[in-house]
C-alpha cells in the first residue's frame, strides 16, 4: 500500500549528489515558527546542539541532552516540509560504541521524524559512522573545531593554522567519507586546509569558518539575524534584529504603561444576548 506524501523534502542522495556542484545552502535551526521561514530558502537545517547556547544561555554544548534535540527536532521538523532535516547527537550519546549510538540516533530519528544526524568527530567515530550508515541512519559528519572537545582542546580553537596540523586532520576527512558520511562539516579551519580537503574527498564539505570553496555553507542562523552579541568573527551579519526586538519591546511596554494596549481593534465585543 502505498500512502501519498503532500511534499517531497530534500533528500540525502540528493545532498550527497551536490558535490562540485551548486553550493548546498544550510542554518541552523531550534523551532518551529524559523524552520517555516528558512524552509523555501535552504537545502539543509541542522538543528545544533548549538542551541544549547543560542536557547539555554549555555557556555559549551557539553551540558546538552537527547531529550533537548528532540524536543527542537520535533519543532523545526512540524515548522518545515521541504528542507532536510538533520539533528546533531549531543555528547555522550555516540562515542561509546557503535550500539549505543545506533539505539540513541534511532530514539532521535523515530521520535523527530528527521532524516540524518550528526557527530563531531573523525578517525576516532569513523566505525560509528559505518555501522549507521549500513543500518538506516544517514551520518553527516563534522570535523575541525568540534565544540563538544572544548574540556580537551581548552577552548575553541582555529584549527590546522599550522601545516604540522593537516595530515591528522586531512585523515579524519578521509576516514568519514569513506566509512559513509554523506557530507562532512568542516569547522574553525584554516581556509587552505579546508579548499584542499573539499578537494580531496568524495562526499560534500559545508564550512563554518572555513573556506568559500567548500561545496555549502552553514552558519547558526542567529549569528547571521544579528542576535548574537558577541557572534564569531567570521559571521557575516545579514540582517540586524537585536535592536529591531528592542525597538518593538520599548514601544509595546511604552503602550501598556500608558494604557494604550489594547487597543479598540484587540477588544473582544460582547456577545449579543436575547
Ligand atoms: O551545533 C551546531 O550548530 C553546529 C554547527 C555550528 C555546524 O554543529
Amino acid at each position: 500500500m502505498s500512502v501519498a506524501v503532500e511534499t517531497k523534502r530534500v533528500t540525502v542522495p540528493e545532498i550527497r549528489a551536490r558535490k562540485n556542484a551548486k553550493p548546498v545552502v544550510c542554518l541552523t535551526c531550534y523551532h518551529a515558527h524559523t524552520a517555516r521561514l528558512l524552509d523555501a530558502h535552504v537545502d539543509l537545517m541542522l538543528v545544533g546542539d548549538s542551541l544549547g547556547n543560542v536557547m539555554h544561555g549555555l557556555e559549551t554544548t557539553i551540558p546538552v541532552t537527547l531529550d533537548m534535540m528532540i524536543v527542537a527536532g520535533k519543532a523545526v521538523m512540524r515548522g518545515s516540509k521541504h528542507a532536510l532535516v538533520v539533528v546533531d547527537m549531543p555528547f555522550g550519546t555516540y562515542e561509546e560504541s557503535p550500539q549505543i549510538a545506533f539505539r540513541n540516533a534511532v530514539q532521535v530519528m523515530k521520535e523527530t521524524g528527521c532524516q540524518a544526524v550528526k557527530m563531531e568527530g573523525g578517525s576516532r567515530i569513523a566505525e560509528t559512522v559505518h555501522y549507521l550508515s549500513e543500518r538506516g541512519i544517514p551520518v553527516m559528519s563534522h570535523i575541525g573545531l568540534t565544540p563538544q572537545m572544548f574540556n580537551v582542546f581548552g577552548g575553541f580553537k582555529t584549527q590546522g593554522r599550522t601545516e604540522a596540523e593537516w595530515p591528522a586532520i586531512e585523515a579524519d576527512a578521509r576516514a568519514v567519507a569513506e566509512a559513509g558520511a554523506f557530507a562532512v562539516v568542516l569547522e574553525g579551519m584554516a581556509e587552505p586546509l579546508a579548499a584542499k580537503i573539499t578537494r580531496q574527498i568524495a562526499v560534500p564539505t559545508v564550512g563554518i569558518g572555513a573556506s568559500a570553496e567548500c561545496d555549502g555553507q552553514i552558519l547558526v542562523m542567529e549569528d547571521m539575524l544579528g542576535l548574537n552579541p558577541n557572534p564569531p568573527k567570521f559571521v557575516r551579519q545579514y540582517a540586524n534584529l537585536g535592536p529591531m526586538i528592542e525597538d518593538a519591546v520599548k514601544a509595546y511596554a511604552h503602550d501598556v504603561r500608558e494604557r494604550r494596549f489594547p487597543g479598540k481593534e484587540n477588544v473582544y465585543s460582547m456577545k449579543k444576548t436575547g
